[in-house]
């Protein structure tokens, strides 16, 4: 097992990673201050994981509430279920809540902890390789509005994050590589190496070699450990996270939400994010052609559907990062290393959006 630690101070939170530690009760007791537990799940994961949970928990009181699956339920309706879950089964402000799946469960678990009795503690135990590297990570919590996603939610830290890699077995292929782009995400913000060791272990990433895994999911936990540290709620650096995620946010939005997994849509904005900074002169082509590769390499989509270079600006604007009306991107300048900047032409951007990332091209 690796451990890594989030240091906030006093709400600083280990983070446990390795195969089987589903099962490991005393490691997740350690991190239940009082005698109850409220496990939130979904109904795709609890016929997977709820038992061998139920094991580990052995000696506590536990109650269960399932969630029906998909992003479409993420929202206050389902919220207030949960709050009616708690106070029915009556939870008070000693209990702990268990996420127990994806990143939709932990940012909804997460909510209601932050929320439940003006907070509870809580445990984060990610079932998808998108939510062991990245969601799970940092204390965004949300539930979506009907105007926008994530528009209510609340910045609360988990006690522990505990990353079974091993329930990574089951996850769809699409879902699965979904999670590697925001692990290629890291090397890129971050670490050249890691990007480097991304692209040349991409066969062993793709066969889910524990040894891989562990490492892939280490590493970008302490990328973003870090970043967390430093800029809790996203006062500046944290932003740097999102890189690949304006263009990604506008392709999902344009599309609807229907076609393309959210990291299919990271991992083709960070194509457009390198071809546009290879534009402005600030990324070599070949460097450009490197972060395309590796995208492609974890058989990930690199071009955008043709969506019209005005419907994506005006998408992009939609974007959470636009302060006073004008776009930040987070571009790279190396690879290791992004700037967040509002610096770059305009017409360059329009000319990344018409080609779809020149870059699509060979
Ligand atoms: P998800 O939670 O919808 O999970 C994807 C699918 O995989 C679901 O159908 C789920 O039931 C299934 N699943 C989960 N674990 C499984 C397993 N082990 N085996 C088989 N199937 C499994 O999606 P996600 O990609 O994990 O998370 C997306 C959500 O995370 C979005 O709501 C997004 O806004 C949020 N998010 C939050 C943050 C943050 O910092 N809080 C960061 C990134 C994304
Ligand atoms: N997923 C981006 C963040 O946690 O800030």
């Amino acid at each position: 097992m690796e451990t890594l630690t989030v240091e906030l101070g006093s709400r600083s939170y280990p983070i446990y990673i390795g195969a089987g530690l589903l099962h490991d009760g005393d490691l997740i007791k350690r991190h239940v201050a009082g005698s109850q537990v409220a496990v939130i799940t979904n109904e795709t994961v609890a016929p997977l994981y709820l038992d061998a949970l139920r094991q580990a928990l052995a000696g506590l009181a536990v109650d269960v509430h399932v969630l029906p699956d998909g992003e479409q339920h993420k929202n206050l309706d389902r919220y207030g279920r949960i709050m009616d879950f708690l106070i029915e089964h009556r939870h008070n402000r000693t209990t702990t809540l268990v996420a127990l799946g994806g990143g939709v469960v932990g940012d909804m678990c997460g909510f209601a902890a932050a929320t439940f009795q003006r907070g509870v503690d809580f445990i984060q135990i990610p079932t998808t390789l998108l939510a062991q590297v990245d969601s799970s990570v940092g204390g965004k919590t949300a539930v979506n509005h009907a105007s926008g996603k994530n528009l209510i939610g609340a910045f609360y830290q988990p006690r522990c994050v505990l990353a079974d890699t091993a329930v990574l077995a089951s996850l769809g292929a699409r879902e699965y590589c979904a999670g590697l782009a925001e692990v290629l995400k890291y090397g890129v913000i971050a670490d050249e190496g890691f990007f480097g060791w991304v692209a040349r272990e991409s066969s062993a990433l793709l066969a889910r070699d524990p040894g891989a895994l562990t490492h892939a999911v280490r590493r970008s936990c302490e990328i973003k450990a870090d970043v967390v540290a430093e800029d809790e709620r996203e006062v500046g650096l944290r932003a740097i996270l999102n890189f690949g995620h304006t263009f990604g946010h506008a392709i999902e939005s344009l599309t609807h939400y229907t076609r393309l997994l959210h990291g299919e849509a990271v991992a083709m904005g960070m194509v457009m994010a390198a071809d546009l900074s290879m534009r402005m002169g600030w990324l070599s082509a070949a460097q450009a052609q490197q972060i395309k590769v590796a995208v492609a390499s974890l058989d990930l989509p690199v071009c955008p559907p043709e969506l019209g270079v005005d419907d994506m600006l005006d998408a992009m604007g939609m974007d959470k990062k636009v302060v006073d009306g004008t776009l930040r991107l987070v571009l790279p300048r190396d690879i290791g290393s992004v700037m967040v900047t509002s610096d770059f032409a305009p017409s360059r951007l329009r000319e990344t959006l018409a080609a779809g990332g020149a870059l699509c091209d060979g």
